[in-house]
């Protein structure tokens, strides 16, 4: 992507463990030496904030999101992050720069209401990952943890983020077609149950590991 740095995304549902995880992988990849950083999207910069107070209404246009996620995304790229820099910098820097939720995260809700190639077009200024991390889990079980933790916001009902996992689908199939590295995990064991954390991020950490190695190269 003619950046130095490493660009790793973490995809999934609301309470996929995104957060948990990628935190993690940071933490991991610092014991091991390199020069890494945690951010997220929406991010907490003007436009985010904006995002955030809107996610509580009841009802919201999914065109007008689409551009808040765009600008907001922008922003973190080329303004500021966590990383207390926009991400470009890092990556110009040769960090390994680790985001929760990133552009197909706009592709999979947005498109609940507006077309995805239009959500690819507002999102032309952000590069593509080299990775994306998904974590799949079941619909069900992530509501469940949505619910015990917090307030709702418009996308966690069980209809609307069946949808948005099946949209992740289609998306990262195009996106492996453009080059980006997949690394698909199982936050769920085959009935269902949850994975323990530990167990998870082995196998995120191991496959990562890999990947960077072959990038760096
Ligand atoms: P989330 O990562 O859940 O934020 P927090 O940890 O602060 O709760 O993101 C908030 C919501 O925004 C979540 O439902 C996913 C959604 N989202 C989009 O719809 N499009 C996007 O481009 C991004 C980045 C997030």
């Amino acid at each position: 992507m003619g950046l130095k740095g490493v660009l790793i995304v973490f995809e999934g549902i609301d309470g996929s463990g995104l957060t948990t995880h990628s935190k993690l992988l940071v933490e991991r990849l610092k014991r091991e030496g390199f020069k890494t950083g945690y951010t997220k999207e929406p991010t907490w910069g003007p436009v985010g904030r904006l995002i955030r107070e809107l996610l509580l209404e009841p009802s919201l246009d999914h065109e007008v999101m689409a551009l808040l996620y765009a600008a907001d995304r922008l922003w973190h790229l080329r303004v500021g992050s966590c990383l207390g820099r926009g991400v470009l910098e890092a990556l110009g820097e040769g960090y390994v720069v680790v985001v929760d939720r990133y552009k197909y995260s706009s592709m999979a809700y947005q498109s609940l209401g507006t077309d995805v190639e239009w959500i690819g077009e507002v999102n032309r200024g952000a590069p593509e990952a080299d990775v994306i991390v998904y974590i799949d889990i079941p619909v069900r079980l992530a509501l469940e943890r949505i619910t015990a933790r917090r307030l709702t916001s418009y996308y966690e009902t069980y209809e609307r983020l069946s949808r948005i996992k099946e949209n992740f689908e289609k998306i990262l199939e195009n996106a492996e077609e453009k080059g980006v590295k997949i690394v698909r995990v199982s936050g769920a064991d085959e009935e269902g149950k949850p994975r323990t954390i530990g167990e998870v991020h082995e196998e995120i950490y191991k496959r990562v590991i890999d990947l960077i190695r072959k990038t760096k190269q």
